[in-house]
């Protein structure tokens, strides 16, 4: 069965231990696995610009075995003068996976109903999938397990890291607290999803206004920009709104005291996190950002063999 990863619930608990259990071994092992060997070739799709997650794909499919094929911003046909029911049918007669960064999540989700290919969701306006199974994979190397863990994310919790940490951080059975101002609180939908998730794997959800009721013996504290791509104009309002949840030392002090902090970067210094809290002791950001790497590759090989394309035992 064909399978894609659009959002965090898309692997259910069991299948997300699986895909990090694969991260690790991929991360020990870097070339062990080759279910793109030919090469086939594998594209990367950006409308909004990106360091880690170019990088971590582009590796990460040569590492596989295959060619990545990275398309810039306006560098095709689609959304503009090309349907993604077009582009979805195209596409899926010339690569094996189609990697996308995009705005509205609508774009993803239309994209896999007509691809015959593995689709992944490389951020959009809703969801950031990709990088939440690097960051689980950060915490499980850390702390030797996420199940029980308290994971606090401090800031806009309207976006799409506060919705995917809901979602993840809630199938990894993590207790998942979003702190943020009123307004830029997470949707009902995305809250009862992780609920529901919660409730399979005994998690916890709070969402709160409170940044120290999210803080309070937290294992994990985290944060993201308080300007998304796309939220430019809204630079000097957000500033003001989000000021309080900035996480300083004062902040990490009122985590747990061996806690670690996550930011899924690029990072605003002075802004949504101090220089002495993300390049200070608790910082673990620099193996997040190469667990990206790890993850997806992780990612690529499991749902290739999900989708009867690669067979994890005998490498074929
Ligand atoms: N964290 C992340 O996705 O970084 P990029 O935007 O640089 O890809
Ligand atoms: N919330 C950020 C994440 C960047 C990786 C954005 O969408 O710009």
């Amino acid at each position: 069965m064909l399978r894609h990863f659009l959002r965090d619930t898309d692997l259910t608990p069991a299948e997300q231990a699986e895909v990090l259990d694969l991260a690790a071994v991929l991360k020990a092992d870097r070339w062990i696995h080759k279910p793109l060997a030919g090469p086939q070739t594998a594209t990367v799709i950006f409308d909004k610009t990106s360091t880690r997650t170019r990088f971590s794909f582009a590796a990460g499919i040569a590492d596989l075995g295959g060619q990545p094929l990275i398309v810039n911003p306006g560098e095709a046909q689609m959304g503009v003068k090309e349907s993604i029911f077009d582009t979805a049918k195209v596409l899926s007669r010339m690569v094996s996976v189609i990697v996308w960064r995009t705005f509205a999540q609508s774009g993803v989700d239309e994209m896999a109903q007509h691809a015959t290919v593995p689709v992944i969701n490389a951020l959009s306006d809703e969801y950031h999938p990709c990088q939440i199974l690097a960051d689980l994979q950060t915490i499980r190397e850390h702390k030797g397990t996420t199940q029980g863990l308290t994971f606090a994310y401090l800031g806009d919790a309207a976006n799409n890291m506060a919705n995917s940490y809901l979602l993840g951080m809630a199938t990894a059975g993590m207790n998942v607290r979003i702190a943020g101002p009123e307004g830029y609180l997470p949707d009902a939908a995305v809250v009862d999803a992780a609920r529901q998730r919660a409730q399979e794997t005994g998690a916890e959800i709070l969402v709160t206004t409170d940044p120290a009721e999210a803080l309070a013996g937290a294992d994990v504290v985290c944060t993201d920009t308080w300007v998304s791509m796309g939220q430019e104009s809204e630079k000097a309002d957000r500033a003001e709104v989000f000021k309080v949840y900035t996480v300083d030392q004062a902040a990490m002090d009122q985590a747990a005291q061996d806690a670690i902090f996550l930011h899924c970067l690029p990072a605003y210094r002075g802004s949504e996190v101090t220089a002495e809290v993300i390049d200070g002791p608790q910082s673990v950001v620099f193996d997040e950002a190469e667990n990206r790497l790890h993850a997806q590759k992780a990612l690529m090989v499991w749902l290739l063999a999900r989708s009867g394309r690669y067979d994890l035992e005998s490498g074929a």
